[in-house]
């Protein structure tokens, strides 16, 4: 048990003591605080290691020049396409990129941030519906619904999907990743990059490469979990006061990593306000329309 069981079973507990310990100190560490004491205590026994896998996750944002080893795109894509997926339509594409001049191409695509080009392996994913159309077409059938914004979103959906089964296989090989939201800047010319047909566009990349361990950051505090997850009825009770204070527990998180962002809430004002930040996503709509998505 988490906090200790009496008599029964030592070694048992033995066993588990360590994998307990470490849970106990990710689900701290993911909340912040003494705030999560209370539903910690409810959680008994101990759990797969691949639970404080996910629990440790954090973006990496600096990687080494080491290699990865060989087989490891086509694992972590096999992880990837093993995803659950709407309808088995499979509507996803990823481009695995390695050249380094390519890389820094779609890095500066996405708002330059500088950190993409040190990874070995920049992946786009791609909301790709033109496989449908060209299988339409082959089969001689009007695939009228492709336009719809329900098969652009079912294609989105999938690429979400997809990724997160690519970073947690990743990170269980001591990879590190980080999504970039920035590849939908300027969807046009990381087609071209890309050599998407219509019907694709690429949604997000993620970098992928041994972490620099200089740039580690601890793991991110989320929201308290009864301020994310309903039991039974979307509720806002005590939502005012929970975020007031993940705003002191989010502020020391970025104390701690000396970085100057604001305190969460107020980052909303940067995220949501900002059309500097926004950049070209305000039109990313008339992108989505352009790369052949009708969103009828
Ligand atoms: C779809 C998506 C796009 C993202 N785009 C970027 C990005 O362009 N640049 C970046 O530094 N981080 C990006 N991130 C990473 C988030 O900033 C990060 O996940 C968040 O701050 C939480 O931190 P953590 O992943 O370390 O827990 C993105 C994350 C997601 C899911």
């Amino acid at each position: 048990m988490l906090f200790g069981k009496a008599g029964v079973d030592a070694d048992r507990d033995e066993a588990n003591a360590s994998l307990d310990r470490k849970l106990r100190d990710l689900l701290v560490e993911r909340y912040g605080d003494s705030i999560v004491s209370d539903f910690i205590a409810t959680i008994p026994g101990s759990w797969p290691d691949v639970i404080p896998l996910m629990l440790s996750h954090k973006s990496v944002r600096g990687y080494t020049s080491e290699p990865l080893p060989a087989g490891t795109l086509e694992i972590l894509m096999a992880a990837g396409q093993s995803a659950a997926t709407s309808g088995n339509m499979q509507t996803v594409s990823v481009v695995a990129t390695t050249d380094r001049a390519a890389i820094l191409r779609l890095a500066d695509a996405s708002q330059r941030q500088a950190f993409i080009e040190t990874c070995p392996l920049f992946l786009s994913f791609i909301a790709d519906l033109s496989r449908a159309e060209r299988v339409g077409y082959r089969i001689g059938v009007d695939l009228f619904a492709l336009p719809l914004t329900e098969s652009f979103l079912t294609a989105a959906i999938d690429c979400g999907i997809f990724a997160q089964n690519v970073v947690v296989a990743a990170e269980s090989i001591g990879l590190g990743t980080c999504y970039i939201g920035g590849l939908r800047n300027k969807p046009d010319v990381v087609a071209e990059e890309l050599n998407l047909p219509q019907g694709a566009i690429a949604l997000f990349g993620l970098c992928i490469g041994y972490p620099d361990k200089h740039k580690l950051t601890d793991i991110r505090p989320r929201v308290p979990q009864h301020v994310a997850v309903h039991r039974e009825k979307y509720s806002v009770a005590d939502e005012e006061a929970a975020l007031s204070h993940y705003d002191e527990i989010s502020a020391r998180h970025e104390v701690r990593q000396k970085r100057t962002v604001p305190a969460w809430r107020l980052r909303h004002r940067d995220r949501f306000a900002n059309r500097v930040y926004l950049a070209e996503r305000e039109q990313l709509k008339d992108g989505i329309l352009g790369r052949g998505f009708p969103l009828k």
